[in-house]
């Protein structure tokens, strides 16, 4: 069993409208309102499709956020019952100083088949499709380097890692510093991260470090697409995140996940460009009420259907 393809397209206007949504206000400086605007758009627009969704990656908790909440049910109400993990708009600084990088995003899998997990952070590690047990979380950044270099035949120096510029990954940064690979620093923005190492183009072997457990779901899902390895493990450290999670059913608290344990089945990956981000071009008006965008898709299902950009020309 498989999501039906039909609903690829009513997907793609998902994600869609919320960028356009979310466009009105690029450099606004008012990343709540960005947010709030994407958050909207989406939400009018799963309401409209025939199934019953629930959000197991959202905006928080019902407490936190009163719309797309983890566990709110959207749609119909009739048709398919789907897993559903948004992030209306990923990079919130990008999209309230207009610099590119500020994706609208949604995935989408059949019931049971995506991670529910509470907003925490998590450790984690993508890679090109590799050797199964080659590169691991529990490895030293040293190990996992020297074992990706032989298996590129190719040394360190020549690799790229990316990572995003924040204190916490200090050590690792200097362990790849003294390895000599080259560090690729973000300084937001990690679903699209994770997705540099989908293509050589990016220029980027090696994706690593903390950042939202919720974007790394959602990293997943496409990652899955391209037949890339993933692992991550979320980081529980306070009261109300292990309740959380306990509440969710997660009762191994640090426990690494792989992939296929996040992502089971087949999933609808849909990434709208905001700005310019990856190779895809952020909402551009044309007109009054005429809006270009692209979108990246990605269905595992269907083989001719991994990894596309669609343009769309919107009117409305
Ligand atoms: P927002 O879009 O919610 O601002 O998140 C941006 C982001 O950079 C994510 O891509 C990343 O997973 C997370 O923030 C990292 O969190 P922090 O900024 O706390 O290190």
């Amino acid at each position: 069993m498989t999501i039906d393809k039909k609903y690829i397209d009513q997907f793609i206007n998902v994600t869609t409208k919320a960028a356009i949504a979310s466009s009105h206000l690029v450099g606004k400086k008012n990343k709540i309102s960005a947010d709030q605007a994407a958050v909207d758009a989406m939400r009018s627009e799963l309401n409209k499709i025939d199934m019953t969704g629930e959000i197991v990656i959202g905006e928080g908790a019902l407490d936190e956020a009163p719309m797309l909440f983890t566990g709110e049910i959207l749609g119909k109400k009739s048709g398919p019952e789907f897993d559903i993990a948004v992030d209306p708009l990923e990079g919130t600084n990008f999209a309230a100083n207009n610099l590119p990088g500020a994706l609208s995003v949604i995935a989408v899998a059949e019931k049971g088949n995506l991670f529910k997990a509470p907003e925490t952070y998590m450790h984690k590690i993508a890679t090109t499709k590799v050797e199964k047990g080659l590169i691991d979380l529990d490895f030293s950044v040293k190990k996992n380097i020297e074992n990706l270099a032989e298996f590129k035949n190719t040394t360190p120096s020549n690799l790229t890692a990316c990572i995003l510029d924040r204190p916490r990954h200090k050590k690792i940064i200097d362990d790849l510093a003294n390895l000599k690979v080259k560090i690729k620093l973000i300084s937001d923005g990690d679903v699209a991260g994770a997705l540099l190492v989908t293509k050589p183009i990016y220029n980027v072997d090696i994706f690593l470090g903390i950042g939202g457990g919720p974007e790394g779901v959602l990293a997943a899902a496409a990652l899955d697409a391209y037949e890339c390895h993933f692992q991550g493990k979320f980081i529980f450290d306070n009261e109300k995140n292990i309740s959380d999670a306990k509440k969710m059913g997660i009762t191994e608290l640090d426990k690494k996940y792989e992939l296929k344990d996040i992502v089971k089945g087949d999933a609808i990956f849909c990434a709208t460009a905001i700005t310019n981000t990856l190779n895809l071009k952020g909402v551009t008006k044309e007109a009054n009420k005429i809006f270009n965008t692209e979108t990246l898709v990605t269905f595992s299902a269907l083989s001719n259907y991994n990894q596309e950009i669609i343009k769309n020309r919107i009117i409305f």
